[in-house]
């Protein structure tokens, strides 16, 4: 690999802590981050993350199995703290030596984190916020992901800026920290290593890369697309709390809309639960992504896209997308050597 002297050594401690060449996640992306491109990512020197999903123990065996046959580089899992298996899947990653386990979608379960380092694999999670995130560390988290509501996919409140403003400098110096969400370039990349991030992690940058297998239709939706067609989905009924997604506008979106009226009818009738109304509003969005991935239903799925989908405009292989943010980074931070000086 070519010599990125000034953003290799910004990236050490990450690289370190994934055993990668360059400290760049690809985020876990449902129905997308599949042994395809998962290992893919991780052959061409960053790190890819198998998106668990909703899959069954079984599935996930499967394709940990796949992705290990295609790479014998370091990839991680990832799994979703609400899967009423979770501890199951866990068991499953350490049958296969997964060495980064990603805990995402809420505060990990009592015991969870736990079990994961038991079978000695690191332990990686969100952080929402700076309380949040040092609870975390405290609890055994080996490395924290801040992700900002620029993100495709299930998205907080706060921007990238904000957060890495508010957790980076009380935190980054002593733990390893990865920013993500809206991150198009390696100019982004270099601000935040700058100020202290152990390294990035991507989803929109790399979901239509030559070796994802998202439908056709879907990536030519992400190649039309401006960062303002990414929008994030609205809350109609102030009592069902719906953790927002953002994705290309298009039916789907109205549709969301009319599944949260008729969920939130089905909770004022007593029908269901606060619990399993949410529940209802995940398999929503499970289904309509894979609708939108794996059939190219860009009509009514949902096409999950963050704000840096305006900078996607062709299919590139990986190892093209990681080497171009890799020289974007190294000249970001030569150019402010030259200023320096
Ligand atoms: C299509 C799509 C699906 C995603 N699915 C998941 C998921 O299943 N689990 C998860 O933790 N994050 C998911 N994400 C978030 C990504 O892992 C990543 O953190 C995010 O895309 C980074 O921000 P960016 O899109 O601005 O690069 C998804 C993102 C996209 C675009």
């Amino acid at each position: 690999m070519t010599a990125y002297t000034k953003t290799s050594a910004l990236m050490a401690r990450g690289c370190e802590f994934l055993g990668t060449e360059t400290a760049i996640l690809c985020g876990a992306m449902s129905w997308v981050s599949e042994r395809n491109l998962v290992s893919a990512i991780s052959n061409a020197g960053g790190f890819g993350v198998i998106a668990c999903g909703a899959m069954t123990p079984e599935l996930l065996d499967t394709e940990i199995a796949a992705t290990k046959a295609l790479t014998s580089k370091p990839f991680g899992v990832n799994l979703i703290t609400m899967h009423p298996m979770l501890f199951d899947l866990i068991d499953v990653c350490a049958k296969h030596g997964v060495t980064h386990v990603v805990l995402a979608g809420g505060i990990p379960p009592k015991g969870s984190v736990e079990a994961i380092k038991a079978n000695g694999a690191k332990v990686i999670c969100f952080a929402p916020t700076l309380a949040l995130g040092k609870k975390l560390l405290r609890s055994g988290a080996d490395a924290l992901v801040i992700e900002g509501s620029e993100a495709g996919g299930h998205i907080g409140p706060v921007s990238t800026s904000v957060l890495a403003q508010e957790i980076l400098p009380s935190l980054a110096a002593d733990n390893l920290v990865f920013v993500a969400g809206g991150i198009g370039r390696g100019e982004a990349i270099a601000g935040y290593l700058e100020m202290g991030a152990a390294g990035v992690q991507l989803g929109t940058r790399f979901a239509c890369a030559s070796e994802s297998i998202a439908h056709e239709a879907f990536k030519k939706a992400f190649f039309r697309a401006s960062a303002r067609d990414a929008v994030a989905s609205v809350q109609v009924d102030p009592r069902l709390p719906v953790i927002p997604v953002r994705a290309l506008k298009n039916k789907g979106t109205e549709e969301f809309t009319a599944k949260q009226i008729e969920v939130a009818r089905l909770l004022d009738a007593g029908e269901v639960d606060m619990g399993e109304a949410q529940l209802k509003i995940e398999h929503f969005w499970a289904g309509a992504l894979r609708r939108a991935v794996i059939d190219g239903d860009v009509e009514s799925g949902s096409i999950m896209a963050g704000q840096s989908v305006g900078m996607v405009g062709k299919e590139e292989p990986v190892a093209e997308i990681i080497a171009a943010l890799m020289a974007e980074s190294e000249a970001a931070l030569t150019n402010r050597g030259a200023v320096a000086a």
